[in-house]
């Protein structure tokens, strides 16, 4: 196992009729500024259980941000909150409407001329200070809720790009399984297949002898497994959306990554498709992985062999069978879940890959737990997928 520091700061309030609890998190005489997307907490009461909670607190609210939030949006904010002097932010809403208050919080406070440098200048120029934040989320998918990372679009330069930054971390999160009453059916799948793909990326590298960051990895897949689907058949089951929402925050909140090699070319590919195609983050994932996986079977070949065994029960034939049997349970599994997993499905043109090879071309990207992705086999993982 490798060293490793962890600290998560993040507090986590969770279980039915929790959203209250915002107020006693909220430090008195805060000014707040509420944030949330396009209006799906106005229609299943969690706007309302806010306004409630903030009723003794001096609020403003900024509604209107995007799936995929726009860098153009947050500036907006950024905006209101230093015409107002507010100095507390509450995130309300899926990742997207976490992301886009991680932004915001950073971006407020940011002395140089426009934050986007957060982003283009990654570790070079980062935040000093930010706004404080909480959130209320209502979404299990992408984990933003127990960690610092923030990924953004700008409309204008057809990016999407992340940082992160301990500075912009939530205060708390309140996640209250029965927001997932409301999702559509897209949305849960959308979060099943993210949330999976997010262990997949930290486990599915090479072995050092981790064996218990190992089954916190195959625990959350197999939950996944198991809860995702009841979920999606029945809206109303708490348990299950319970299980669901800790899993997808447990996927991302550092604590599987501990030790361990992590890879994230798929998210870093993924993106390139968000920003050209606008394709929910999740379904790009179910798109690349197993042209990743296809691709890279000899550097990943044990941890694939131990995913397909631990996970899928696939222990008979050679290792390029088991490999081939592997990919395509995991295929399987995202098409159950009705996210189809290749390019044409998704009306993408084959040009589209030149596209994405030239932009990691020019930066000079080495993507993986080997840093050994290249253009040339970004270019591979996506033909793969044709
Ligand atoms: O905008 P509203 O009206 O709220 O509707 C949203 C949106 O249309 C809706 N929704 C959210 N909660 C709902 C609901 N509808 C009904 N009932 C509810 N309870 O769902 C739609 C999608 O929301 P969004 O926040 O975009 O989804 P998700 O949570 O999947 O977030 C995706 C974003 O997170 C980024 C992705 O790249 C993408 O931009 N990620 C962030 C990460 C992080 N911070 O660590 C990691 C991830 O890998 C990911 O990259
Ligand atoms: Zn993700």
């Amino acid at each position: 196992m490798k060293n490793f520091e962890y600290k998560n700061p993040v507090k986590i309030i969770f279980g039915k009729g929790t959203i209250p609890k915002v107020a006693e998190e909220i430090p008195q005489n805060s000014k707040v500024l509420m944030i949330f997307g396009g209006g799906s907490i106005k229609k299943n009461g969690v706007y309302d259980q806010v306004k409630d909670a903030l009723k003794d607190f001096e609020w403003f609210e900024f509604g209107g941000i995007e799936a995929n939030p726009h860098y153009e949006t947050c500036m907006q904010a950024i905006e209101l909150v230093r015409a107002k002097n507010i100095d507390f932010l509450l995130a309300v809403g899926g990742g997207s409407v976490l992301d886009a208050t991680k932004f915001i919080a950073a971006g407020a406070l940011y002395e140089g001329k426009d934050p986007w440098d957060f982003f283009t200048k990654r570790f070079l120029v980062e935040p000093k200070a930010a706004v404080p934040l909480g959130a209320v989320l209502t979404l299990p998918a992408t984990g933003s809720e127990m960690n610092w990372t923030t990924v953004i679009s700008r409309v204008s330069t057809q990016e999407k790009l992340a940082f992160g930054h301990p500075l912009v971390s939530p205060k708390f999160s309140v996640l209250d399984p029965e927001c997932v009453f409301s999702l559509p059916d897209r949305q849960v799948a959308n979060g099943v297949v993210d949330a999976f793909a997010h262990v997949l990326e930290q486990y599915l590298t090479y072995p050092v002898n981790a064996p218990l960051q190992d089954r916190f990895a195959e625990g959350i897949l197999l939950t996944l497994i198991e809860e995702g689907p009841k979920v999606l058949a029945n809206r109303t089951d708490y348990d299950s959306a319970a299980n669901f929402m800790w899993s997808a925050t447990m996927a991302l909140n550092g604590l599987i990554a501990l030790g361990v090699p992590t890879d994230w070319a798929t998210h870093m590919i993924g993106h390139e498709l968000t920003a050209f195609h606008g394709i929910d983050h999740a379904r790009t994932l179910a798109i690349v992985f197993p042209g990743l996986m296809h691709v890279k079977r000899k550097n990943k070949k044990d941890k694939i062999l131990q995913y397909g065994e631990r996970i899928w029960g696939i222990s008979d034939g050679t290792d390029d069978e088991r490999i081939d049997k592997t990919i395509a349970k995991t295929v399987e599994f995202f098409e159950s879940l009705g996210v189809p997993c290749t390019l044409p499905e998704y009306d993408v043109p084959a040009e589209t890959i030149g596209k994405i090879k030239e932009r990691f071309k020019q930066r000079k990207s080495k993507l993986g737990e080997k840093q050994d992705i290249d253009y040339n086999e970004v270019e591979a993982i996506l033909e793969n997928r044709l």
